[in-house]
């Protein structure tokens, strides 16, 4: 008697369990198909129909390949191209920084029996490429040991960065900067202390085929938009693929984002980013890490082996250490999440992870984690997942993305033309955005910060940016940004001096 009572009450129990537990999960799993089925319709240009895997345009001229020898400066090569040249480096090792300000160049390193042209900062050289122009090849070269950027850009408009190595190159790997219409490709990029490949304030960039590991962040695609990260493997990393907005930075916006058909895995290396740069709030074991961008679609991806979690999606409001930026919406929206293959991810999770799956209940494995609100997201086939946040995603409906081929503009961007006006801001921009935000850290001190140490005194600016010394212990040693002419370095300090907090206007 005794015995069948404690049964009811076992049955009932379990009943009650199973029910709480559907009430979580939806009743029926819906499941669909991976084989043929709807293609997404929105995207960029997407009724336009027109795509080429080129960004650069036709070349202006054909003009000369100039030949750069071991023992002879790729510098003076440059300053000697037209527009329309090429310049062919042959195998050695060059140690020096290459400046390019004119457009149509196109810089390649010659590949004989593997031997590479290799740029070499020796641990003591910043940056090895910087560009400014628009129609810019870089491709083919072996680039190791520098303190700031392997290759770096700014407001250059079609461009093409491809077949590189590059190993330890500072704080960037790969980072254009306010750019339009640019390819990376081929490249495998490690060592990096902060984005190994980082797409900043962009539009209309594909990043394929890249190999990034040993790097706090594998690839970035910040304050940019219509980006497709296709068919990369990022690995050994602390985050895999990363997009969002950071608050405080002119550009406000991250949307239009496909990441499909990557390997994403055991990207957990414990955070070595600069403290407090936005890199540095990444929790190790991060396979994507989506915050505050909107229309991100996830398809096709292979997630596993992350320690925090296979796709990690939050707000701002959820970000430690980030200052809240008005002018930017905190809220990643339209997430479209479609099949992937995810395992073993969220085995060893961080504290808010955990407290926040334990309000649904849910203990183990964490393939997909969204804290934070979200409009009009979505998911296929949510139950071969372990997720945590996605209540209120509906099912999509479509599940791919085969309409889309690339957001490379067809015919190239129209070249971006720098007016002595805006010279100031171009730079400010595309370089000390890199590093600095108006409120709170990035890789330098804030821009407010260095109003009220400077405030009408922009000829202090200049000579420190000439040649920084280290001032505060728990920043990294700026890098000089002496390549800049002296007008423009003039014209930079006036620019963050007299920036506003909120005033800044989309620059696109
Ligand atoms: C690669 C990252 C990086 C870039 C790019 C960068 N900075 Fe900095 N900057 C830093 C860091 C890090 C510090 C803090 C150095 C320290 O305190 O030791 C700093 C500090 C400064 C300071 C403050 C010096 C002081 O007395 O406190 C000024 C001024 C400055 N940067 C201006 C600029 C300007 C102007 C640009 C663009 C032309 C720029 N920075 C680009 C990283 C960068």
């Amino acid at each position: 008697m005794h015995k069948s009572k404690l049964w009811l009450i076992t049955i009932g129990v379990v009943a009650f369990a199973l029910g709480w537990y559907g009430g979580i999960n939806g009743n029926e799993p819906v499941m669909t198909s991976s084989v043929g089925g709807a293609s997404y319709g929105g995207g960029y240009g997407a009724e336009a129909g027109e795509s080429s895997k080129n960004a650069v345009k036709a070349r202006t001229k054909q003009g000369e390949t100039l030949v750069v020898n071991p023992g002879e400066s790729i510098q003076a090569a440059v300053e000697r191209a037209q527009p329309g040249d090429s310049i062919r480096v042959m195998p050695g090792v060059y140690s020096e920084t290459v400046y390019i300000d004119k457009d149509d160049i196109h810089l390649s390193g010659f590949i004989a029996a593997g031997e590479r042209a290799t740029l070499d900062g020796q641990g003591k050289l910043n940056d090895a490429i910087l560009y400014s122009g628009n129609n810019i090849v870089i491709e083919n070269f072996k680039i190791v040991h520098y303190k700031g950027n392997g290759i770096m850009s700014q407001a250059g408009n079609n461009f093409e960065i491809r077949n590189n190595i590059i190993i330890d190159t500072g704080i960037y790997g790969i980072f254009p900067q306010l750019g339009t219409n640019g390819l990376i490709e081929h490249n495998t990029v490690s060592g990096i202390a902060d984005a190994a490949i980082y797409v900043g304030m962009s539009d209309n960039i594909h990043v394929a085929h890249n190999e990034v590991f040993d790097s706090v962040a594998g690839i970035e695609i910040e304050n940019s938009r219509h980006a497709i990260v296709e068919n990369n493997y990022t690995h050994h990393n602390t985050g895999g693929i990363l997009t969002f907005i950071t608050p405080g930075l002119p550009i406000k916006t991250t949307y239009d984002v496909i990441i499909r058909n990557n390997f994403i895995l055991d990207n957990n290396t414990p955070n070595f980013g600069a403290p407090g740069s936005t890199v540095a709030g990444i929790p190790a074991g991060t396979g994507i890490l989506v915050m505050a961008a909107d229309d991100v679609i996830i398809e096709g991806n292979f997630i596993s082996n992350h320690k925090t979690a296979g796709i990690l999606i939050n707000d701002h409001a959820n970000a430690a250490g980030l200052t809240l930026d008005p002018g930017a919406d905190p809220n990643p929206d339209r997430m479209m999440i479609l099949d992937n293959v995810m395992s073993n991810n969220g085995y060893d999770t961080i504290a808010e992870v955990k407290a926040f799956a334990l309000t649904e209940l849910h203990t183990g494995n964490i393939d997909i984690f969204h804290i934070g609100p979200s409009q009009d997201s979505c998911i296929i086939n949510r139950h071969r997942y372990n997720t945590v946040g996605i209540g209120s995603y509906s099912e999509c409906g479509f599940n791919n993305t085969d309409n889309i081929d690339t957001y490379l503009l067809a015919g190239g961007a129209e070249p971006r033309v720098i007016q002595p006006s805006e010279r100031g801001e171009i730079a400010y921009l595309g370089v000390c955005t890199g590093c600095h935000s108006y409120r709170g850290v990035l890789i330098g001190p804030a821009v407010e910060e260095i109003q009220a140490r400077y405030a009408g005194n922009p000829e202090g600016i200049v000579s420190y940016i000439n040649a920084p010394f280290k001032i505060r212990p728990e920043y990294p040693e700026m890098p000089a940004q002496n390549y800049l002419d002296a007008e423009t370095q003039m014209a930079v300090a006036d620019y963050m001096l007299n920036i506003k907090p909120h005033a800044q206007t989309e620059a696109e």
